[in-house]
């Protein structure tokens, strides 16, 4: 059976796509693709059918993902449906926290800022970059490189 993560952002055009791409990209390294099923949504649903935001991929472009997820709203089957769901933010797991249906959903959500290693005396979240300048769109990129590789590592040590 394959793993399925679902990566969770509010507009699902800038943070959450791009860490799809960054997961997808480490398991295809690792020759796992195979196993795994990677998605992204959005707790809002004004960006639905977008490409993610233009910043966000001519940033991920330059570190060689081509991110063309198209934006969806997280929905109530998403709960079901996946075996990980992971916030971005606080703000995003409150909203995925009051959706859910039973404690066994609640307990498939995580925080993206718990995987962060590197930068972890800065950041324990991924911080909206939509409002920010390249320098935000950097630090995004950074923090899923980070998160992505230490929760790749953690599902396939429980997976074992
Ligand atoms: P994301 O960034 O949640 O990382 O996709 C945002 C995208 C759009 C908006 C806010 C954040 N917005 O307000 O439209």
């Amino acid at each position: 059976m394959k793993i399925k993560v679902l990566f969770v952002c509010l507009g699902n055009i800038c943070r959450s796509p791009a860490a799809e791409g960054v997961l997808q990209r480490l398991v295809e390294e690792r020759k796992l693709s195979h196993r795994f099923e990677i998605d992204s949504a959005g707790t809002y649903s004004g960006h639905r059918g977008q490409l993610p935001d233009p910043r966000m991929r001519r940033h991920a472009s330059r570190r060689g993902y081509n991110l063309t997820h198209r934006a969806r709203p997280i929905t109530i089957d998403d709960f079901e449906d996946f075996d990980i769901i992971v916030a971005m933010d606080e703000s995003n797991r409150r909203t995925l926290m009051h959706l859910t249906a039973s404690p066994e959903q609640q307990a498939k959500i995580v925080m993206m800022g718990d995987y962060i290693v590197k930068l972890r005396a800065h950041y324990d979240y991924v911080p909206d970059p939509y409002y920010e300048g390249a320098e935000g769109f950097e630090l995004v990129l950074d923090l899923l490189e980070d998160a992505c590789s230490n929760l790749l590592e953690e599902i396939i040590n429980s997976k074992q």
